[in-house]
């Protein structure tokens, strides 16, 4: 079989010759003496006319077909100039490999978002879907590509874990116990030391933990994997099982994070410009007009940057526009990170320099004893997409600020006693990759950039 990609790709080599096509028809229509298909293989969102006719023994079989059915087709690739199409197949042989129902769900129409999300088994042969899981297959490879170039080594970081990472105990328990009859402690609390691995265990938030003490070996590695948050938020932008990306760089510090966070989301932007341009086009013409110019602008300038306390002085005077109005020590909400990066800065922007009370217990602390080594990347359309920080390499310091916390020092064991052993400096960051696919293609849904997403009430398949 060819693509037929290669064919839009490679046409002149290909005309008038004999070529053999398989996908799935999104339309047919036939006369007495011969029929139209159009077919698609998801090679490419184009699609291709097939030419059919009576002198075909099973003419009747393939008359009958409804759209969605899968064929081969054998032919001779026709040039036909005056067509929309630059050229069709006349058919010599259609084999059918899968007829299709007629209730199949996918018409001519344009359908809403929403309604595909409630077939996400079939909606990757729409134009759209598409294209936007062809680009997070080349932006995926594209991070690896960068990370590897430069040296980096991909750890495998375990998605079972006995810590809480962000200390935000959004985790999903993992456990083989018997829900009906849990063993109970004297107290009355659940004896996980009858559960399978003797403890509390749940599924990672991040690998940044695990990834830490790699780097305290290899200097610098990267993770790539899924992570898992039960955050209750049903938004466009949180997911309860999405991938991450997190580096962890030895010897350097926020400014090397940032630098490398810059470098990357650069990196990957321009590979899907290059190696997408016309998926890339797509979702400038489709999906979201100001794409490729916003993108190209991101390429070519530098990110902003700002600390979080000069953030909240430029917040604080738009205080009027916000539905949560901000002051020192607050979180950021996304309209906040959106107002920043779209109205103040209208590009990416780091926010540096966060509360430690709204930051997690690893980032280090800086010398005004109240702010911690911590940066955002935020971006238009979306907000954060990127959360970092150097880390604590201070045994006291780190164990002190988890004892503040009552983190469990024995659920650290390894984490700490790094801290010991030759700790350098270091930093680190993690790129939400769904929201990086949200970025590259324009599209405003998380549920649409994943193949199957997993969110609140929410897990088909
Ligand atoms: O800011 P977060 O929570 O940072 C960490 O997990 C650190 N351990 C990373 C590190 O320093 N190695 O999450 C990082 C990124 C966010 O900026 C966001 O892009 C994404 O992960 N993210 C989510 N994406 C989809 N759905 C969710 N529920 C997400 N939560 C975080
Ligand atoms: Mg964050």
């Amino acid at each position: 079989l060819t693509t037929i990609r290669e064919l839009f790709k490679n046409r002149e080599e290909y005309l008038d010759k004999q070529v053999t096509v398989g996908g799935w028809i999104r339309s047919i229509r036939d006369s007495k003496t011969f029929g139209f298909i159009v077919l698609n293989d998801g090679s490419y969102f184009e699609t291709l006319q097939v030419v059919y006719h009576d002198k075909m023994e099973n003419f009747a079989e393939i008359s009958k077909l409804n759209v969605g059915a899968a064929v081969v087709v054998k032919g001779t690739l026709v040039a036909t100039p005056q067509a929309k199409q630059p050229f069709e197949i006349q058919a010599d042989e259609v084999v059918v490999e899968g007829a299709s129902a007629p209730d199949y769900p996918l018409q001519k129409k344009r359908h809403s978002f929403e309604y595909l999300r409630t077939i996400s088994h079939l909606r990757p042969r729409t134009n759209t879907f598409q294209a936007v899981f062809r680009v997070r297959s080349l932006a995926a490879y594209a991070i690896h590509k960068f990370f590897q170039e430069r040296g980096f080594v991909y750890v495998h970081t375990p998605l079972i874990t006995g810590s809480d990472c962000e200390g935000a105990g959004e985790m999903f328990r993992v456990t083989t116990m018997d829900m009906e009859n849990l063993p109970k402690n004297e107290d009355g609390t659940v004896d996980y030391t009858q559960d399978f691995f003797g403890k509390e265990t749940s599924l990672t938030v991040s690998g940044q933990l695990n990834g830490e003490t790699y780097a305290q070996a290899f200097r610098s590695i990267y993770t790539f994997g899924p992570t898992f948050r039960a955050e209750n938020s049903n938004t466009t932008r949180h997911a309860a099982e999405f991938w991450m990306i997190e580096p962890e760089i030895a010897f350097a510090d926020l400014e090397d994070d940032m630098e490398l966070a810059e470098a990357m989301l650069k990196y990957v932007i321009n590979y899907v410009l290059e190696n997408a341009p016309e998926e890339m086009n797509f979702f400038n013409s489709f999906v979201d007009k100001g794409l490729l110019d916003r993108l190209h602008n991101v390429v070519n300038s530098d990110f902003a940057r700002v600390t979080y306390t000069e953030a909240i002085e430029i917040l604080e005077k738009n205080n009027d526009k916000f539905d949560y109005k901000v002051s020192w020590g607050c979180d950021l909400q996304t309209e906040h990170e959106r107002y920043l990066t779209e109205e103040i800065y209208k590009k990416p922007v780091f926010v540096t320099d966060y509360p430690k009370e709204i930051k997690a217990f690893y980032m280090k602390l800086n010398g005004d004893g109240k702010t911690v080594a911590a940066v955002d990347c935020l971006v238009p359309g979306i907000g954060e997409i990127i959360g970092g920080s150097q880390r604590e390499d201070d045994y006291e310091k780190l164990l002190a600020r988890m004892q503040e916390l009552g983190l469990k020092e024995e659920d650290y064991g390894f984490y700490l006693d790094l801290r010991k052993y030759g700790s350098t400096r270091h930093a680190g960051f993690g790129l939400g990759f769904e929201r990086c696919v949200m970025y590259l293609t324009g599209m405003s849904n998380i549920r649409d950039v994943i193949p199957f997403p997993r969110t609140v009430n929410n897990c088909e398949l």
